[in-house]
């Protein structure tokens, strides 16, 4: 298996670049906010509690996420491997999925960490808000909560994987094809160790 993260702030392109990447190596990809809204539209029990922390731009608990994470982890066993684009976003997070990932021996291969600055991913998600319909792109009050959040709970994530050697950051500012060419080369140097 060869497992990736696809890391950074509110409106780096996450969801643009995993696209792209899961079309390229036939991974499966798992994002935590499209599970989450899709829970939101069907109206169930979770979708509703984890509502009322997206539309302030808060983290949804750990317990939360990580349930869901398990359950998509089971539901593939024949993956040849995972994206997770959004996940995950706190250290305790972090721990969850090495501990679930080595229960299939496997392993986390590359965290790719996508760089844009503050005014851009501003920028970027005021602009998505005029059509996406994503309550939590229609103003800068919650933008700036999501983007305080990744500060102060997600950021530490970037260490954790460090200190294993996985980190490699690139710059996410740009036009979509350079960048994405940029995270292809990471994954095939990867590949090879
Ligand atoms: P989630 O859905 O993960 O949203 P996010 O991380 O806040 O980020 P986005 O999806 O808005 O941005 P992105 O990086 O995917 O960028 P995109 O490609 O869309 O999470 C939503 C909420 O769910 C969280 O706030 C939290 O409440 C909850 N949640 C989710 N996961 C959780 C977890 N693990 N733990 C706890 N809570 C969790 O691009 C953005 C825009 O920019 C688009 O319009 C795109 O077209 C444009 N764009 C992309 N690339 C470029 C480029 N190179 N140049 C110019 N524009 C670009
Ligand atoms: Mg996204």
């Amino acid at each position: 298996m060869f497992n990736v993260i696809l890391f950074g702030p509110p409106g780096s392109g996450k969801g643009t670049q995993s696209e792209k990447l899961v079309d390229r190596y036939g991974l499966i990809h798992l994002s935590t906010g499209n599970l989450l809204r899709e829970e939101i539209t069907n109206r169930t029990a979770l979708g509703l509690e984890a509502k009322k922390y997206m539309d302030s731009g808060q983290l949804v608990p750990d317990a939360v996420v990580i349930g869901m994470i398990r359950s998509a982890i089971k539901n593939n066993p024949d993956a040849e491997g995972f994206l997770f684009d959004g996940f995950p976003r706190t250290v305790a997070q972090s721990v969850a999925l090495d501990e679930l990932l080595a229960e299939n021996h496997s392993e986390i291969n590359a965290v790719l960490a996508l760089e844009v600055s503050e005014s851009e991913l501003i920028e970027r998600l005021l602009n998505r808000g005029k059509t996406s319909g994503r309550s939590d792109d229609v103003n800068q009050e919650i933008i700036r909560a999501r983007i305080l959040e990744y500060e102060n709970k997600t950021s530490p994530v970037a260490g954790y994987y460090d200190q294993f050697g996985k980190m490699v950051k690139l710059k996410g500012e740009g036009d979509v094809e350079s960048i994405f060419e940029a995270l292809c080369n990471e994954i095939e140097a990867k590949k090879l160790v």
